[in-house]
C-alpha cells in the first residue's frame, strides 16, 4: 500500500504527458537551429530550456518558448509546448535541459544539424505506426546505427493519425526510455494519406495530430482549404490546436549537410500540375541547384509495380521538373514494402488523366548499376514503405514477370528501411531488413 502511494505521487509529480523530442523547427537552412516539444496536461507552468555544446560548462537560456493548447473532444485537453533552440553549434552535439518551475525535469543529448562539409547519415522510412512487433524491430535497428536525422514518408500512424494513436504508436516505439531515439535526434515527417485522411471530425475529432505534433518550416504554398465534416465547434477546434500550420505544415523545403530536400503533400486534395503549385516546386528545384544532393520526398509514389495502389499515378505529373533539375532521388512509402526504379525519364502522354492511370513514354538509364557504374543520369525513384505496417504483395517481390519496366528492385516479403550515409559527392544506400539484413545495395557519385 505504501509503495503504490509512493508510486502514485511520484507518478503525479511527472510533468510530461509526452517527453521533449526533437524537431527540424521553421529554419530551412540554419544549422544553428532547431526545435523541441513535449506536451504536458492542461495547466501551464514555467518551463525553460537551456542547452550547452557538449563538453562545454556554460548553459545557454533558450527564452523563445510557446505553448498551444489542443482541446478537441475525446481528448483530456493539454498543452503541446515548443521551444524553439539557437546558437547551436553546426555539426556538433549538445546537451539539454528542461526545466519547469527552474527545476531540472528532463536533460538528453541532441545533435545540431551538420555542415555541408561534413558526413552524415539517416534512415528513412514510412508506413510504420502500427505498433507492432515489425516497427518496434526497424525502430531499434534505426536506433543501433545512430542515425543523424530520421525521416518518415508519410502514413505515420495507422489509420487516422489520431492523438490516440500517437500515444499508444508513435511515442511509445520511438521515445522510450528504452529506446530514446527522438530526444536525441530530429525526425522529419512528410504527411500521408491516413495522416490526414479522416475528414469526419464528427467521428474522429482528434485527427490531423500531425499539425499539432510536428514542427517543420512553412515555407510551402498556402494549400486551399481543404473541407471537413462536423461541427462548428469540432472545426474550430482543430483549427486553435494547428493554426497556421493546417494550410502550410503539408509541403516544405530544407537543408541537411549538402544535400537539399523537398517535402511534397501528395494527397489528392492538392493537383501538382496546376501553376501555383508547380511554380512552387520549380522555385525550390532552381534553389536545390547549389546543393549537391537534391531530394524529393512525398508520400504516394510516382512509379510503384505493386498491384495495390498501382492505379494511383498521380505524382507522375511532378517528374519533369524532377529531371529538368536532375534531382537525384525521389523517396515515398504508401505502398507497404520496398522498390527501386532504374534512373529514368518519364514524359507524360497528352490525354493523360489528372489522377489515377498517368500513361506516358519512360527512357531507362541501364548503364547505371550503382557498383561500378554509380554516375547516374536520371532520377531514381524509391519506394520505402515497409517501416512496420503490414506488407503488400509479399510475393512479388520474387515475381520479376509481375515488376513494371521500371522496376530494377523488388522486396515485399520483409519489412525494412532505408538508410543513406554521405561524404561529399558520394552516397551509399542500403536497405535494411527488421533482422539488420542488407536487401538492397547501391552507391551513386557526383
Ligand atoms: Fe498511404
Amino acid at each position: 500500500m505504501f509503495t503504490s502511494l509512493l508510486f502514485l505521487l511520484a507518478y503525479s509529480a511527472e510533468p510530461f504527458l509526452q517527453v521533449p523530442y526533437l524537431q527540424l523547427g521553421p529554419a530551412r537552412a540554419d544549422a544553428t537551429r532547431l526545435s523541441l516539444m513535449w506536451h504536458t496536461e492542461n495547466s501551464p507552468a514555467s518551463f525553460s530550456v537551456y542547452t550547452r555544446t557538449s563538453g562545454a560548462t556554460k548553459w545557454t537560456a533558450q527564452p523563445k518558448i510557446t505553448w498551444r493548447r489542443i482541446a478537441v473532444r475525446e481528448i483530456e485537453p493539454h498543452l503541446v509546448y515548443t521551444a524553439e533552440l539557437t546558437g547551436l553549434k553546426p555539426g556538433a552535439e549538445f546537451d539539454y535541459e528542461v526545466r519547469r518551475e527552474n527545476q531540472p525535469v528532463f536533460t538528453a543529448r541532441g545533435l545540431a544539424r551538420k555542415t555541408a562539409a561534413q558526413r552524415y547519415q539517416f534512415a528513412v522510412f514510412g508506413d510504420c505506426g502500427q505498433n507492432n512487433t515489425p516497427q518496434r524491430q526497424i525502430a531499434k535497428q534505426v536506433q543501433q546505427r545512430q542515425p543523424d536525422f530520421i525521416q518518415v514518408t508519410g502514413d505515420i500512424v495507422y489509420s487516422r493519425g489520431r492523438i490516440s494513436e500517437y500515444r499508444e504508436k508513435f511515442y511509445p516505439i520511438y521515445n522510450s526510455e528504452a529506446l530514446p531515439l527522438l530526444r536525441a535526434r530530429p525526425i522529419i515527417g512528410v504527411v500521408g494519406n491516413h495522416d490526414t485522411a479522416a475528414t469526419d471530425l464528427g467521428k474522429y475529432p482528434d485527427t490531423l495530430a500531425y499539425y499539432y505534433y510536428w514542427h517543420q518550416p512553412l515555407n510551402g504554398p498556402e494549400t486551399p482549404e481543404r473541407k471537413f465534416e462536423g461541427s462548428p465547434a469540432d472545426l474550430q477546434a482543430v483549427q486553435s490546436g494547428a493554426g497556421e500550420k493546417l494550410n502550410r505544415m503539408g509541403s516544405f523545403s530544407f537543408t541537411y549537410g549538402n544535400s537539399y530536400w523537398i517535402a511534397v503533400d501528395s494527397n489528392t486534395y492538392l493537383d501538382w500540375s496546376t501553376p501555383q503549385l508547380s511554380a512552387w516546386l520549380e522555385k525550390e528545384l532552381k534553389a536545390s541547384q547549389a546543393y549537391t544532393w537534391r531530394f524529393v520526398t512525398m508520400h504516394h509514389p510516382a512509379f510503384n509495380s505493386s498491384v495495390a495502389h498501382f492505379k494511383e499515378q498521380h505524382p507522375r505529373w511532378m517528374t519533369n521538373l524532377f529531371e529538368k533539375y536532375r534531382v537525384d532521388l525521389v523517396l515515398a512509402g504508401h505502398v507497404h514494402n520496398y522498390q527501386r526504379t532504374y534512373p529514368l525519364q518519364f514524359a507524360v502522354s497528352s490525354d493523360a488523366p489528372k489522377k489515377g492511370v498517368v500513361d506516358g513514354k519512360f527512357a531507362f538509364d541501364k548503364e547505371f548499376d550503382g557498383v561500378t557504374k554509380t554516375k547516374a543520369k536520371l532520377p531514381i525513384y524509391l519506394v520505402t514503405g515497409a517501416g512496420g505496417a503490414g506488407l503488400y504483395d509479399k510475393d512479388q517481390g520474387g515475381e520479376p514477370g509481375t515488376w513494371q519496366s521500371f522496376t530494377h528492385k523488388f522486396v515485399s516479403n520483409v519489412n525494412s528501411f532505408s538508410w543513406f550515409e554521405i561524404e561529399g559527392k558520394k552516397l551509399s544506400f542500403r536497405q535494411i531488413d527488421v533482422q539488420g539484413r542488407e536487401v538492397d545495395c547501391f552507391t551513386l557519385t557526383k
